[in-house]
């Protein structure tokens, strides 16, 4: 939880601001041991951020030895090995390339003209092409493309001139303009891994047989739950017994404490699952529970703060901006609160002048650290606006830059594809804009406690729409996995389920499905529909059911195959269907997208499986999408 005040944290946005924060990179220096599994084993934590290349390097006989290629973690090692690499101390990648195409000579890590320091980097160096021009000038060769590895050439030019290891990071970082969360090893003092953090996540993990760094927690859990977050600008050196860390640009020391993380290491495996996206999928019951539990002095201060201000927007992207056409549905309707959602690459273009100082803006993001969505929230702090975010990753850049934060508590999601933490965020903003009615006295109590008798309720209809509809809807996919598209339509607060639903498939089966508001369908989408064509109906009996009768009949008309995910068996949508799905009845409406979404979050899982794809790594796609 973070309040400040508006003016103090101020500040103007940087093209920094606004780079790539993808990959994974690890490091550890051990008192026993070799560093190859257990830097192995931490990349493998880190494979679902996306990458393209993999790499690991350590100190073996004084002399710093690489093993890096392109391709999974598994291929590589097939091919290289690169978990028999011996010694107490290394670091190790996993690239999203930024800078030089995914290839064997621009994995990390890079090293120097001299093979004495070694560099692994999550982030882009901006003016590297200056410091390349100048390195090279004073003869200095470089063997790849990529921004990285000017950063060790100056490290080498900075040991050249007599500094100590850490001193020669130091000096070097400060030459740096962009994002970077770097991790260093260095031949001329062999029992260190130096450090150093600017807009880049980078995490410290302490343990008894040595310590670590890497850039999220999971990658050193199974090991140590003592972490320490590293702040921006600060540089940290390790050793087998100690942390230090210090300020990058002053050298002065810093002062912090390890805290325990409370997650065991199996809410960071797949617990039995073959792959995370089911495992999450099937952790809903809890992870709404956790999401309904969050403080309601947080939930107060955020409808306060909605509560007085004139204008309000709802900013997210992907699947955290379905949340949010969910969550604005349901503060219209519940709390007559009028709140205006966006996604974030549009949002200054197309309502930064509108936002002032009476502007709240409410900001969505699983990650914290969506570039597209941060950029829009250094908009609106820029022009004066209070920042309101809801995020799973405390820590995470969003929290730090939000006047007031509340954590969805959902855990780890290791799969690409958003699932529980899509229902932990609807969970929280309905919440809130129940909060948010209490406070306007706008409902009445009735439609109060049947709301909040739906909230205690959603776990067990959640458990009993996952335990009782898989094989079906896994059978339905079967019919239909020959499909070049489908289209999903809904009504009223079921259009965020529809779209969500065709996010789903589109990013794991790559199929170019279609989602529409139902009603308009027929004012363009219902030419592409000919015989056969399957489109999926998102149908609560609630207050849009009749009108969805209406467009189920349009296109059962022209021959479309339909197929309903509906909460009463024997109804007309039921009836008019060629394949059903049934989920308990009884949710409140503006509770459904968090029940109807679960058949399409497997729908698009198992057409995924069943198309030979990994739905936990699609292609092109990484968890945090951190460039714009
Ligand atoms: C969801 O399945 C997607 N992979 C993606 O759309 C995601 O929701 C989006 O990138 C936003 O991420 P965030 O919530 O971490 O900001
Ligand atoms: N900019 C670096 C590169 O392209 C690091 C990219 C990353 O964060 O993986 O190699």
């Amino acid at each position: 939880m973070l309040i400040t005040d508006q003016t103090s944290r101020r500040r103007i946005p940087t093209t920094a601001d606004m780079v790539s924060r993808m990959c994974g990179i690890a490091a550890s220096v051990l008192k026993n041991g070799d560093v190859g599994p257990v830097l192995f084993d931490c990349l493998k934590k880190l494979e679902y951020r996306g990458y393209d290349s993999v790499g690991e390097a350590s100190i073996i006989d004084g002399k710093i030895i690489v093993k890096k290629d392109k391709g999974k973690i598994s291929e590589v090692e097939r091919e290289l090995h690169i978990s028999d690499l011996r010694g107490n101390v290394g670091i190790g990648h996993t690239r999203w390339a930024t800078h030089g195409a995914p290839s064997r000579e621009n994995a990390h890590p890079h090293t120097d003209c001299t093979d004495t320091v070694a560099v692994v980097h999550n982030g882009i160096v901006e003016n590297f092409m200056q410091l390349k021009q100048e390195l090279e000038a004073k003869g200095h060769k470089f063997k790849s493309r990529t921004d990285t590895e000017v950063v060790a050439h100056l490290v080498e030019e900075n040991l050249r001139n007599g500094r100590s290891f850490a001193e020669a990071v130091r000096l070097a970082a400060n030459k740096l303009t962009g994002a970077y969360a770097l991790a260093f090893i260095c031949t001329s003092e062999p029992d260190k891994v130096v450090c150093v953090r600017k807009e880049s996540p980078l995490v410290i993990g302490t343990a008894a047989n040595g310590n670590f760094c890497a850039s999220d927690i999971p990658a050193f859990l199974s090991r140590t739950n003592q972490a320490i977050l590293l702040e921006d600008n600060e540089m940290a050196i390790l050793t087998a017994d100690q942390v230090r860390i210090v300020q990058i640009e002053t050298g002065e020391a810093v002062n912090r404490k390890p805290f325990t993380v409370e997650w065991s290491i199996e809410t960071a495996l797949k617990t039995g699952f073959p792959h995370f996206m089911l495992k999450e999928i099937h952790e809903q019951p809890m992870t709404v529970r956790n999401a309904l539990r969050t403080h309601p002095i947080y939930m107060d201060l955020m409808a306060s703060a909605i509560n007085k201000a004139k204008k309000v927007f709802l900013v997210a992207c992907g699947t955290s901006y379905h949340a949010c056409l969910g969550g604005a549905y349901a503060f219209s309707n519940l709390a007559k609160a009028e709140v205006t959602p966006v996604v974030a690459s549009e949002f200054i273009d197309g309502h930064g002048a509108l936002v002032d100082g009476d502007t709240v803006v409410l900001v969505v993001s699983q990650s914290g650290e969506t570039a597209d969505t941060l950029s829009a929230v250094r908009g609106a702090k820029d022009r004066g606006a209070t920042i309101l975010g809801i995020s799973n990753t405390m820590g995470s850049t969003l929290t730090r830059l939000s006047d007031v934060y509340i954590g969805q508590n959902s855990g780890p999601e290791m799969g690409v594809a958003a699932t529980k933490t899509f229902t932990a965020q609807l969970s929280v903003l309905i919440k809130l804009a129940v909060v948010l009615a209490r406070k306007r006295e706008f409902l009445r109590k009735s439609e109060l406690e049947t709301i909040e008798a739906g909230f205690q309720q959603l776990p067990n209809w959640i458990s009993t729409v996952l335990s009782t509809q898989q094989d079906s809807v896994r059978r339905i996919v079967e019919r239909y996995s020959d499909r070049s598209s489908l289209c999903f339509l809904g009504r009223g607060m079921s259009v965020a389920t529809a779209l969500e639903g065709r996010l789903k498939l589109l990013e794991l089966s790559y199929l170019p499905a279609i989602a529409y508001p139902a009603g308009e369908s027929k004012h363009g989408f219902i030419s592409v529909v000919e015989e056969g064509y399957p489109v999926i109906f998102v149908a609560p009996r609630d207050e849009s059911y009749s009108k969805i009768i209406g467009n189920v009949m349009e296109m059962k008309a022209r021959g479309a195959k339909i197929i309903s995910i509906v909460d009463e068996k024997d109804g007309e949508v039921a009836r008019l269907s060629d394949d059903v799905i049934v989920v308990p009845p009884g949710v409140p409406s503006m509770l459904t997208p968090i029940v109807f979404v679960l058949p399409l979050q497997l729908f698009a899982y198992y057409m995924s499986v069943g198309k030979g794809y990994d739905p936990d790594f699609p292609r092109n796609l990484a968890k945090s999408v951190t460039v714009h």
